[in-house]
Formats: C-alpha cells, structure tokens, sequence
C-alpha cells in the first residue's frame, strides 16, 4: 500500500475493531500477528479490499478477447483455451468471459476453454461462487443474454438471477493472494488482471507485470484496468493499446 492510506485503512478496520472491543490499530495488529488471531486475518482482508465489479465493465476487453486476441492466438478447437482473472471479486468478471467465450467459442462447435477464477477476498470469492446477482446487477446486459445464460428466481428469490450450472461449472474458483503465488510459467493464453494493480505501490507494480508476464504463453495478452498503465514499469510485454499487453512471440 501506499504511504497515505492510513486514514483508509483506519476507516475500513474501524469496524472490526469496534466489534472485538480494540481501540488502537497497533492492538489489531498484535492480534492478527498472534496464534489466535489467525481466523481474523480474512476478516481483516475483506474489509481492507475494493470488491467493485461490474458485468461487461470496460466491455472493449471482451470484444478485443473474441475478435482479435484469440484469433490472433491461432485457437484451435479441441485445444484448451486458458484463461485467468486474477482479481476476480464478485465473479462479474469471470462471468462476462464466458459468456462471450460461450457465444464466440461453443463448447458445441468443439471449442474449449478453461477458466481460473482467483481473489485474495474470501467473501468476494464465496459471492461469485454462488453466482447469484440482483437484477439491478444486469443492467448492462441485453435482455436475450439474461434469458440465455441466467436463470430467473421465482418466489422468494424473485429478483434474483443465478448464473446457469453449465457455464458456471467451466470457472474453477480459487483463492490465492497475488503478491505470494503465481501460476507457473506459460499457464495461459489470456490473462486480465484489471483494477487490482491500481492499489499498489511501483515496486509491487512492476514486480507483479513481470509475474503476470511469466505465467503468459508467447504472443499471450494481458488486460489491465483502463486506468492502470504499466508505463515507466519494467517488464518484457508490448502495449497494443494503454491497457492491453502481448508477450513477445
Ligand atoms: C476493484 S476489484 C476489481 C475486480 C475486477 N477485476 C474488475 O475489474 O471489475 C479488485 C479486486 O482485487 C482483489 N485484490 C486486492 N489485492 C489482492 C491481492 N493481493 N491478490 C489477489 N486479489 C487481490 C480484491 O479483493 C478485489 O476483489
């Protein structure tokens, strides 16, 4: 984190804190540091993430994933196409790859596809596992995607939309922590890593392109978050655009 987040930081575990009857951060920090604050620790990481995702959010990405990457990539049916989305939060991400995986690249016509789904946020994680959203959720979806890939709750669960099994079963969720693990070198095709790196400091930054980097395939592309350049950064990727990248083939 940054110099300066005090105050964030601060605010977020403030609740906590509250809840457990601590009045001070270096008190909290004590804790989570002892044996028996062990179970506290994914609280504290909940509370100190930024979940916000949206459905097609930056929806160029999506477009560029089925139109250009792929292609570009030389897929082939038969051959698994390996994705990861490496801040997965609510799941809203990894849900939009695969409907446009499932649209663009059926699983009928003989494509295939595997998506890794990770967030360091436990709670996040157990939302898009779920794969249950409010219809307000949806907003930026057409209407004939809803009905083909969500299905409706009736009853008490009117208003609520639950991501079909079959598409769902195709994500493999997991946990894991960015700045600790990363999957071995050449696992994917695609990588997005959007609006995570933002939260970072340069060092991290730089240390986390390069990783991303590594667990790409050659010509394989990496999406950031619009807002997230790795501009000035060191790592061995080519930008095709501000906030797409391509390890040299
Ligand atoms: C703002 S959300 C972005 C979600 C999605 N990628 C998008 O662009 O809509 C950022 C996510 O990064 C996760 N995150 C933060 N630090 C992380 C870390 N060190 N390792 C893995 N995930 C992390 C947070 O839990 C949160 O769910």
């Amino acid at each position: 984190l940054n110099l300066g987040k005090e105050a964030l930081i601060r605010a977020r575990l403030g609740k906590r804190m509250r809840s457990l009857g601590i009045s001070t951060l270096p008190e909290y920090c004590r804790l989570l540091r002892s044996a028996e604050g062990e179970e506290e620790i994914g609280n504290a990481i909940d509370s100190l993430t930024t979940n916000f995702t949206q459905f097609f959010r930056e929806k160029d990405h999506f477009e560029f994933l089925v139109q250009q990457a792929l292609p570009g990539l030389q897929a082939r049916r038969g051959t698994p196409i390996r994705l990861w989305s490496a801040a997965c939060a609510t799941g809203e991400e990894p849900y939009t790859i695969a409907f446009y995986l499932e649209k663009h690249y059926p699983l009928k016509d003989g494509w295939d596809w595997r998506l890794l789904a990770t967030d360091i946020s436990q709670r996040a994680l157990d939302k898009a596992i779920q794969g249950i959203y409010p219809e307000d959720r949806l907003a930026m979806m057409p209407q004939d995607l809803v009905r083909q890939v969500f299905q409706r709750g009736y009853g008490q669960s009117a208003g609520l939309y639950r991501v079909k099994k079959q598409l769902q079963d195709r994500i493999r969720f997991q946990q894991m922590n960015l700045l600790e693990a990363c999957p071995p070198e050449g696992s994917f095709e695609v990588i997005f890593c959007r609006n995570v790196m933002i939260y970072f400091d340069r060092p991290t930054q730089e240390r986390l392109a390069q990783q991303l980097a590594r667990a790409l395939v050659r010509g394989g592309i990496l999406f950031t978050g619009r807002s997230e350049s790795l501009n000035g950064l060191a790592h061995p990727l080519r930008c095709l655009s501000p906030s797409i990248y391509q390890k040299q083939s």
